[in-house]
C-alpha cells in the first residue's frame, strides 16, 4: 500500500525529522504552503497573460466545486517553467512543497518519481474511476512500474507555425500557403526579410530549443526524431548535421533582440504585424484568442513545414507532493483538474485540448478543432522542450548548447554539445 502524505508526516514526526518542515513552513505549522489548512497552494508557471487566464478559468471551477478550500496562487513567471522549475527544485529539496505542482507528462515526471518527491495516485485513480477517463497512451506517460503519479490537465501541440497574413501579403506571399518542406519555407522567409519585416520571431533560450526540436522533427521524420531519445538515432550523424544547418539558417532569419523576450513577446510580434511567422506551442492560440483575433483572417496556423501528420505532444499534469501541506486540499484540486467541467473551462481558455475523454469540445475554437483531429489521427511524438521526451537534466544540457549556439553560431560545436548531452543523460 502506498504511504499517504499524512502517514509520511507521522513517520517523520516519530523519527524527529520534522524540524526542517517546521522551520520552513510558515506560521501555521502546516508545511510548505504555510497559511490556513484550507489553503491549497497551486504551483505553476501560468503567471501572466493568456496563461493566467487559463489558470483563472480552472480556479473558478475549483472554487465553485470546493467552497471550503482557498486557492493560493504559487505561480512563478517564465515560459515553459524556465524559472519555476528551479524554484520548485529548491523548495522540494528543503521539504517545502506546495499543495500541488505542475509537471509535464513523460520524462520530466519520471524525474520527480525517481527522486521520491511525488505520491503514487493509482488508488485514487481506481476509487474515482479515472483510469477510463484519460487516453491510455497518456496514462502510460504518467506512470512508472505500473503506478500512476499525476493527473493530466490538458494536451498541447508543439509543432505549430503562427503567421500574420497581412505581413505575408505585403511580402508578395500567398497568405493561405502552407509549405511542404523547410526549404520551401526558408525561401518564403527570405522574401519577408527582403520586405523589411522579421521573418521568424523567436525569444529566449527555451523557445530556441522549441524551434530546434521542430526542425529535428521535420528533417529526421517522426521515427528518426523519436530515436534521438532512445539512442537509435545518432546525434553526431549526418542527418542531424543537416537539420542543424537548417536550424542555423532559420536562426539567421530571426529577431536580434530574442534574448530579452519570452514567448508572449515573440508571438506578439506576429499579432502586431512586425513578424511574419512564429513557431510556438498552441498556448499561442490563447494569446490570439484573448486579443479577439480570428483564425484565417487575422492569423494563420499550420504544422511546422515537414511535420504535417505528426502531433508533437506535451501535457501538463498536477501532482501530490510527498509530505505536502494539505493532502485533502490537493485531492480537491486534482478532482477539479480531472473533471470534465474543469477541463472544458481550462482548455478552452488555454489553447490546448482536454485530456479528459468526456469533456465537451463543440464550442472550442477553430484552431482547437484542428488539434483535436490531429491528436486523434496523426502520429504522436514527444516534445523535448516541454518535458515529454527527455529528463530535466538532459533538457538543461541541450538548452546550454543551444544558448551557446545563439551567441557563437558554431554549428559543429552545437552538434558536439548535443551529442555530449545525449551521451551523458541517455539511460
Ligand atoms: C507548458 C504550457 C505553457 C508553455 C509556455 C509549456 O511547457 O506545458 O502549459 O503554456 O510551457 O509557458
Amino acid at each position: 500500500m502506498r504511504a499517504t502524505p499524512k502517514k509520511l508526516v507521522a513517520v517523520l514526526a516519530t523519527a524527529g525529522l520534522l524540524t526542517l518542515t517546521a522551520a520552513c513552513g510558515g506560521d501555521s505549522g502546516s508545511g510548505g504552503g504555510g497559511g490556513d489548512s484550507a489553503d491549497v497552494e497551486v504551483f505553476t508557471w501560468w503567471a501572466e497573460g493568456s496563461e493566467k487566464e487559463g489558470l483563472d478559468a480552472l480556479v473558478k471551477v475549483f472554487e465553485e466545486q470546493n467552497p471550503d478550500f482557498n486557492f493560493v496562487n504559487g505561480a512563478v513567471a517564465g515560459g515553459a517553467g524556465s524559472d519555476a522549475k528551479n524554484v520548485l527544485a529548491s523548495r522540494l529539496q528543503t521539504n517545502d512543497p506546495p499543495a500541488t505542482f505542475q509537471a509535464h507528462a513523460g520524462a520530466e515526471l519520471t524525474d520527480y518519481i525517481e527522486q521520491g518527491q511525488i505520491e503514487g495516485l493509482s488508488d485514487m485513480y481506481e476509487e474515482k474511476g479515472w483510469n477510463e477517463l484519460f487516453p491510455e497512451g497518456l496514462l502510460e506517460r504518467l506512470q512508472q512500474d505500473g503506478e500512476i503519479y499525476s493527473v493530466p490537465s490538458n494536451i498541447h501541440r508543439a509543432n505549430v507555425v503562427w503567421a500574420n497574413p497581412a505581413v505575408l501579403k505585403d511580402a508578395g506571399l500567398d497568405p493561405e500557403a502552407t509549405y511542404d518542406t523547410l526549404d520551401d519555407w526558408i525561401a518564403a522567409l527570405k522574401k519577408v526579410d527582403a520586405a523589411g519585416k522579421i521573418p521568424l520571431s523567436v525569444a529566449t533560450d527555451w523557445t530556441q530549443v522549441h524551434l530546434l526540436e521542430t526542425v529535428l522533427l521535420a528533417d529526421l521524420g517522426p521515427e528518426g526524431y523519436s530515436g534521438l531519445w532512445d539512442g537509435s538515432t545518432d546525434w553526431s550523424g549526418p542527418e542531424v548535421s543537416d537539420a542543424l544547418d537548417d536550424y542555423a539558417t532559420l536562426m539567421d532569419l530571426t529577431n536580434t533582440d530574442r534574448q530579452s523576450l519570452d514567448w508572449p513577446d515573440a508571438t506578439q510580434l506576429v499579432i502586431d504585424g512586425d513578424a511574419a511567422f512564429n513557431v510556438m506551442g498552441d498556448w499561442a492560440e490563447a494569446a490570439f484568442a484573448s486579443q479577439d483575433k480570428t483564425l484565417g483572417t487575422d492569423y494563420m496556423a499550420f504544422p511546422v513545414p515537414g511535420t504535417d501528420g505528426v502531433f508533437d505532444f506535451l501535457a501538463d499534469s498536477f501532482t501530490m507532493p510527498v509530505n505536502g501541506p494539505n493532502p485533502d486540499g490537493t485531492e480537491a484540486w486534482l478532482d477539479t483538474v480531472a473533471s470534465a467541467e474543469g477541463q472544458e473551462a481550462f482548455n478552452k481558455a488555454k489553447g490546448s485540448i482536454p485530456a479528459n475523454l468526456e469533456a465537451k469540445t463543440d464550442d472550442f475554437g477553430d484552431y482547437q478543432q484542428t488539434a483535436i483531429e490531429s491528436w486523434q489521427n496523426d502520429e504522436i511524438v514527444s516534445s523535448l522542450a516541454h518535458g515529454a521526451a527527455a529528463s530535466v537534466s538532459w533538457l538543461t544540457d541541450v538548452t546550454a548548447a543551444v544558448a551557446k549556439f545563439g551567441s557563437d553560431g558554431d554549428v559543429a560545436s552545437l552538434q558536439e554539445g548535443l551529442s555530449a548531452a545525449a551521451e551523458k543523460n541517455q539511460s
